[in-house]
């Protein structure tokens, strides 16, 4: 038991350590250039006339039509009022566990209760990569996909192409137990491994998820395709075994290789390679720790702090000039040993600098003003069909059963408490079980009346509507 308390108080002193209180320590752990992309992702709203109450409501419109399936799980609306965060919309049940949605909402609770946060309303991407309904159709017009027009969404993976804002994945960050804080107390441990003890190969292991916007979107030098990362580095791995250790981790399995190694131990490697999935690879701020040289397969999709790194520097690309270049740059990390252990040093102190809890609060929190500067009207939980208080709906998580072990809640919500008063309680754990059994709840505070496209609309009665709008045009 000693011992325990002892350990949780070593955990307790290093996130200590972190807090960052002031706003001047704010700016020195936010990197310049993450900073800077905050205001990139914020610099549409300038353009747009700010946000808008219109713009807010519209969000209800997300069922109608673009993606009316999962449309609660793609987006879920949230208000900061009073200092106070809320939800104005819920993951269907069957969505809850993992920690994507829940990371955030608990990072974001806690920079709310360290920081006066400003009122201002938005939505969260609930899901991985962010939805192609606010990808730009026409930037310069403002249009994006989404006929309800733009709005603040906040994710932690996008492309050029997307009008969302960039956040940590909290729940990579804080939530597993091999999370990036959890990583980042055993600094020690990955030091005990030498630089020059660790193996001279490339590794790396994946689940097999290839979007296809690899194959779409992403063109080499040499004007093919990119192919996707996952597969192909797999099957160059094969023929170069002695150099790269990478593939799918079930497929690893069946080849008689080594599957799953836990990220803990994979410093043993002096190499490690990096892939995206369907979003960005929530491995790559871990690998970023371990004191070993990142190899990075090129992606077009990038995270919060991407813009901070700079290849050569912190570490190395590949996919970059040609599909079979990772075995170039493994060869040139051999042939200078100095260089890589450099650049891996350097990945190392960058994370340990710029990706820490209380560098995170900061972000958000410098992103939550940037969003207050341009509310053009006062939200009011009064204006919302649903309007959950988030401290009292984290309790709620924390006993549920699907989510109570998604994350360690207690160190939120024991040092910080939530204020059961709040929207006079009405929330308790039976209304907001009831509100989740609902798979296609999705409340509607758009003040145009649905059309043809009501959401999760049944398909006969759809059409019907389709032949009365025809009727009408014609
Ligand atoms: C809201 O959606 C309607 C219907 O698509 C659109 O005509 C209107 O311009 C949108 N308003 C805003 C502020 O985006
Ligand atoms: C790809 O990355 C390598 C290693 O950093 C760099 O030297 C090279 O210029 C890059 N090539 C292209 C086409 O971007």
């Amino acid at each position: 038991m000693r011992e325990l308390l002892g350990s949780a108080l070593v955990v307790a002193l290093v996130l200590a350590c972190t807090r960052v209180t002031d706003a001047d320590e704010c700016l020195n752990v936010l990197h310049p250039a993450m900073t800077a992309r905050i205001q990139k992702d914020v610099a549409w709203l300038d353009r747009a006339g700010g946000i808008t109450d219109a713009m807010i409501r519209n969000i209800s419109l997300l069922c109608d039509n673009a993606i009316r399936w999962q449309c609660n799980v793609k987006a879920v609306r949230m208000m900061i009022k009073d200092g106070e965060v809320y939800l104005n919309s819920l993951h269907p049940d069957w969505r809850l566990g993992p920690h994507e949605l829940i990371g955030f909402l608990l990072e974001l609770y806690e920079a709310s209760k360290m920081y006066k946060l400003p009122d201002v309303e938005f939505a969260y991407n609930g899901d991985d990569d962010v939805m192609t309904a606010v990808e730009w159709k026409d930037e310069a017009a403002l249009k994006p996909a989404f006929h309800g027009g733009p709005f603040p969404l906040l994710t932690w993976s996008k492309g050029d192409d997307s009008s969302g804002m960039l956040v940590p994945y909290s729940g990579a960050f804080r939530c597993a137990d091999d999370s990036f804080d959890a990583m980042s107390t055993r600094l020690e441990d990955f030091r005990r491994v030498p630089w020059s003890e660790r193996k001279q190969v490339a590794f790396g292991r994946w689940n097999e998820f290839c979007a296809l916007y690899y194959n779409a979107l992403q063109r080499m030098p040499n004007g093919r395709e990119q192919p996707c990362p996952r597969n192909y580095l797999s099957q160059l791995s094969d023929k170069n075994l002695e150099l790269l250790d990478v593939g799918v981790m079930l497929e690893m399995e069946k080849k008689g290789r080594v599957g799953h190694v836990p990220l803990t131990h994979q410093n043993v490697y002096r190499y490690l390679v990096s892939t995206d999935g369907w979003a960005i690879s929530s491995k790559f701020d871990k690998y970023l720790l371990l004191g070993s040289l990142v190899i990075k397969a090129r992606s077009p999709r990038y995270g919060f702090y991407y813009d901070a790194l700079v290849p050569d520097q912190h570490f190395l690309p590949c996919m970059n000039a040609s599909n079979d270049d990772v075995l170039e740059r493994i060869k040139w990390a051999k042939e200078h040993d100095a260089e890589a252990q450099k650049m891996a040093e350097a990945a190392q102190a960058f994370a340990v600098k710029h990706l820490h809890r209380g560098a995170r609060l900061c972000y958000y929190r410098t992103l939550m003003e940037e969003l207050g500067k341009r509310m053009k009207y006062t939200p009011d939980c009064a204006n919302r069909q649903l309007c959950i208080p988030l401290g009292q709906f984290l309790n709620f998580l924390s006993t549920y059963p699907k989510t109570r072990h998604t994350c360690p809640y207690s160190q939120v919500l024991s040092q910080y408490g939530f204020n059961a008063e709040l929207e006079a309680g009405k929330y308790t754990t039976e209304s907001i079980t009831a509100l989740l059994k609902q798979e296609k709840y999705w409340p509607r505070d758009t003040d145009i009346p649905p059309l043809t496209y009501q959401p999760y609309f049944p398909r006969r009665l759809r059409r019907r509507g389709l032949q009365a709008r025809r009727r009408q045009a014609a």
